[in-house]
């Protein structure tokens, strides 16, 4: 049976997320089964505020982002909604408007935070009392990253073993006051990339001849980095995620036709981070599907990593920020 519902808007902030524990590829795409489970981390500085207001006017949801109405990303975005519908028993079509303070598109996980705020504006606005589970597997279905973004600091998801999904879930391992971290963005390109990290992991798994033995050997890098969060061990942790981080290029640049996300300043920063922390600097890098680099450090070090990066030709900006909460609701 469908109502009408009850209180019809709602705003919220969820926060863009980076993987120490790279997700790449899925078990199943119609239910966007993650292939590996992944760890994060929240980032406090980069957000997507979304509003949604259900409107029984209305024929079709409407989507603007970033002040421009988007139909070419709705059917992802509707596709999403009509779960949320579906479990909260309403028919009724939306206005959703999101903005993002970040570069969209780009490699710094628009996708993570937008389908978490989608997810959570709409469960607010419907008044349906989704527990924070079931919500992290709505957000999987628009996006594998987006389920991690509903919690802060440190994040596991797990890929889980049911064949319907209902235990490939995120869940927060560790609060981000817990163990304060630093995180340099190196922007190197602010347009949108040509190949999508959802039809990326397809083809690396339909083509790699790696992907098979990235997803056999990455169970240890899960057990390494949750035992190095557990132990604030940060030169393990630095070790685990650089290592998975190139593993998860090492998939995609052998994929037909390649994927190669980074340009010479993704490759400049990436031998600046090394070298720093080759000097005792504590810091380590991550790239997603990309061409930004992030440099995550201890605090101390973050002046050092800033003017090491800042200085590499073809950095356009650098963005810092700490570890930040999940999700938040504004209004
Ligand atoms: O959630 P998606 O479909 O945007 O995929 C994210 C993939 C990576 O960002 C490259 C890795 C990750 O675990 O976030």
């Amino acid at each position: 049976m469908t109502s009408s519902p009850k209180l019809v808007q709602a705003k919220v902030r969820a926060r863009s997320n980076i993987a120490l524990v790279k997700y790449w590829g899925k078990a199943d795409a119609a239910l966007n089964i993650p292939a590996v489970g992944s760890i994060s981390i929240t980032l406090d500085g980069l957000w997507t505020d979304t509003e949604i207001r259900f409107d029984d006017s209305l024929n079709a949801d409407r989507l603007v982002l970033n002040g421009t109405e988007r139909a070419d990303q709705l059917d992802r975005v509707s596709r999403c909604l009509d779960l949320v519908r579906a479990q909260a028993g309403t028919e009724s079509k939306a206005w959703v408007t999101s903005e993002n303070n970040f570069p969209t598109g780009a490699g710094l996980a628009s996708s993570a935070s937008g389908f978490a705020a989608l997810v959570g504006a709409a469960t607010a606005a419907l008044e349906f009392d989704c527990p924070p589970r079931e919500l992290s597997i709505l957000a999987r279905r628009g996006s594998g990253s987006a389920a991690r973004s509903l919690f802060g600091g440190f994040v596991e998801m797990h890929k889980g073993e049911a064949a319907d999904g209902s235990d490939s879930f995120a869940e927060p391992l560790l609060a981000a006051p817990d163990w304060p971290l630093s995180v340099l963005v190196a922007i190197t390109e602010k347009s949108e990339k040509a190949v999508g990290s959802g039809p990326g992991m397809a083809l690396s798994a339909q083509t790699s001849p790696f992907y098979k033995d990235w997803v056999t050997f990455h169970p240890p890098d899960l057990d390494a980095a949750r035992d190095a969060i557990a132990a604030r061990d940060f030169s393990a942790l630095a070790d685990v995620s650089e290592w998975s981080c190139l593993k998860m290029h090492a998939s995609a640049m052998s994929t037909v036709p390649p994927l190669l996300y980074w340009n010479g300043a993704t490759v400049d920063c990436l031998n600046r981070v090394r070298a720093l922390r080759a000097d005792g600097v504590p810091v380590f890098f991550t790239i997603d599907a990309g061409p930004q680099v992030k440099a995550v450090c201890l605090p101390g070090a973050e002046e050092d990593v800033r003017r090491a990066i800042e200085s590499v030709p073809g950095v356009r900006e650098v963005l810092a920020t700490g570890l930040g909460p999940g999700l938040e609701r504004l209004e």
